[in-house]
């Protein structure tokens, strides 16, 4: 079985501008998570798996000068495509290559809030992630996430092409209700809420859905594994516009005391 970063490991430049190109959905769902969270000036915050960093650079905006932000990503492409793009004028944020399961850079009771947007379904080790997050949030501090909670059933008749495919699906932990509760029960993290939602993704033809799932797996999802006639099956089959609803989970703990 893959472990947490292997994802990581295959990233590249390309695939992480792919990502930063075709996540609208993404980003689109992780402003309004931002609106949710509610960072407020002067804050200290977590973005947990921050990919390229497009959201957490909406989060530095929002805490202010006299904020801090920092980004976690264990993928040092999707981090290099974040610094690339730095505001300097931003100094409250910076960028570290970490996972969830351990952020040695951050200190004990230092952070008010960990936000989490579209990354909590490739943590592996649940457990970890929240003893992780227990162990770095203030007494009164949050935890706000919002993630994926089945793949789609395109996007796995997509996988089951793909040499990586079995690979790829390994490396997303996808858990009911009582498995999440089980997992945040040995903390001191309560929940305030915990529930699923429906998103619905629109992409304007096949080359959109194509580079998103590209990116979004890591290169998972290549199309040019694609032999010549499932290309042309496909093209047939989807002709125009791809909709598709896509089940989420969003949670908000918050840390006792
Ligand atoms: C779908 S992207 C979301 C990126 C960003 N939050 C956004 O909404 O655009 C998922 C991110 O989780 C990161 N990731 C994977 N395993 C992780 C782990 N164990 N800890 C933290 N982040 C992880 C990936 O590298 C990737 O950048």
């Amino acid at each position: 079985m893959s472990d947490s970063t292997a994802g990581a490991q295959r990233d590249t430049k390309d695939l992480a501008r792919k990502y930063a190109k075709f996540s609208r959905w993404q980003h689109s769902q992780g402003l309004a998570l931002i609106d949710f969270a509610d960072p407020r000036p002067g804050q200290s915050v977590v973005d947990l798996g921050c990919g390229t960093g497009t959201l957490t650079v909406e989060l530095a905006r929002r805490v202010g000068g006299q904020g801090r932000v920092v980004g976690i990503d264990p993928s040092p492409a999707r981090l290099a495509e974040a610094e690339a793009k730095r505001d300097p004028a931003l100094t409250q944020l910076c960028y570290e290559e970490a996972k969830a399961e351990a952020m040695p850079g951050l200190a004990d009771a230092s952070v008010d809030l960990i936000y989490a947007n579209y990354s909590v379904h490739w943590i592996l080790a649940p457990r970890g992630m929240f003893r992780e997050a227990a162990r770095i949030l203030r007494p009164g501090g949050r935890f706000v996430a919002e993630f994926l909670d089945a793949v789609p059933p395109l996007i796995l008749e997509f996988l089951t092409l793909m040499p990586l495919g079995e690979e790829h699906k390994a490396e997303n932990n996808f858990m009911n209700t009582a498995a999440w509760r089980d997992a945040i029960a040995p903390t001191p993290l309560e929940i305030d809420l915990l529930e699923t939602l429906t998103v619905d993704l629109h992409y304007t033809g096949l080359d959109d859905f194509y580079g998103w799932l590209e990116g979004t797996s890591q290169g998972a999802f290549d199309r040019a594994k694609l032999t010549g006639p499932q290309r042309q099956a496909y093209a047939q089959r989807f002709p125009g516009p791809l909709d598709m609803p896509l089940r989420a989970r969003r949670f908000v703990l918050r840390k006792k005391g």
